[in-house]
């Protein structure tokens, strides 16, 4: 599917390019560990995103302003180590990219070099376009995200639909033409009208992907542990939940639990053994009968 030397299954801008452009639904999860990258990668999904949700779901902050370059590096890494096929996505967390181009590109910079993803997203519409160019020009591909960016959810009246009245709804489709015409190869449009989607979706030329955003998108993205019924703090309204993983890995941890308090583990099959005589022989040894 690509010409990339080493892995020659690994999936490349150009190949979500052409799967957008064949009407073929592009599938994207995050992940941000080595075990949840192996998963989503085993179970065929095109893009992993190492968001930077990972604040909330994997650290327990209550909203992804916290969140470092130190984290998202390590959480990266993590997920790069493990996949073969999916392209791999890291976000850039809030303000590494925030106060200047030149900070945006080294912070990019260090993320696709030590973290070995195959791109970078930042939030961001029209005011990120020069930013979006530079980080391209500098030999990176970059996932553009509008709509509701929950790094800024505080100057947006927090975490709103977007784009619901006609100046708005305008602003998001130039933040979308802007984004394209700076290099980005992708958008993520977040919390906006489905009607909105359809409208951006049939103007740009590059894959949309919803969270959020209707199914008109060329594909579509949630939260590993959303999808999966692992984070029982709140789920959007725009979250389908396949799984109750939180509380199947409760039950499991209880039986486990039990088991040792009713000496029910180990069990024989669990216990190494050694011959009778040298037991004998041990026991007399240190003088034990
Ligand atoms: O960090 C994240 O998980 C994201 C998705 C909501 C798109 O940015």
């Amino acid at each position: 599917m690509s010409t990339h030397p080493e892995a020659t299954a690994k999936l490349l801008t150009q190949d979500l390019q052409n799967m957008r452009d064949a009407g073929q639904k592009i599938t994207m999860i995050t992940a941000y560990s080595y075990p949840q990258g192996l998963i989503v990668d085993q179970a065929g999904v095109d893009i992993i995103l190492v968001g930077d949700s990972l604040g909330m779901v994997e650290l327990g902050y209550p909203d992804t302003v916290p969140v470092t370059m130190e984290e998202m590096l390590m959480h990266t890494k993590a997920v790069t180590r493990g996949v073969k096929r999916a392209h791999v996505v890291a976000d850039l967390p809030f303000m590494s990219y925030n106060i200047s181009i030149e900070q945006g590109v080294t912070n990019a910079g260090i993320l696709y070099q030590q973290g070995r993803g195959d791109s970078v997203k930042f939030e961001g519409g029209q005011d990120f376009a020069p930013l979006c160019e530079a980080v391209v020009k500098a030999g990176i591909p970059v996932f553009a995200h509008i709509g509701l960016t929950p790094q800024t959810a505080a100057t947006m009246g927090g975490f709103k639909v977007q784009g619901k009245s006609l100046d708005a709804a305008k602003k998001t489709v130039d933040d979308a033409l802007a984004l394209e015409a700076a290099g980005a190869f992708a958008i993520i449009l977040e919390a906006i009208p489905q009607q909105l989607a359809q409208i951006i979706t049939e103007t740009v030329k590059i894959p949309t992907i919803g969270i959020g955003g209707g199914p008109f998108c060329s594909g579509q993205v949630l939260v590993f542990h959303d999808l999966l019924g692992l984070f029982k703090r709140f789920t959007p309204k725009f979250v389908k939940v396949y799984g109750n993983f939180f509380d199947q890995q409760v039950e499991a941890v209880g039986a486990y639990l039990q088991d040792v308090r009713e000496s029910r583990f180990p069990g024989e099959e669990h216990s190494f053994n050694m011959k009778a005589e040298l037991v004998e022989e041990l026991k007399k040894a240190i003088g034990k009968r």
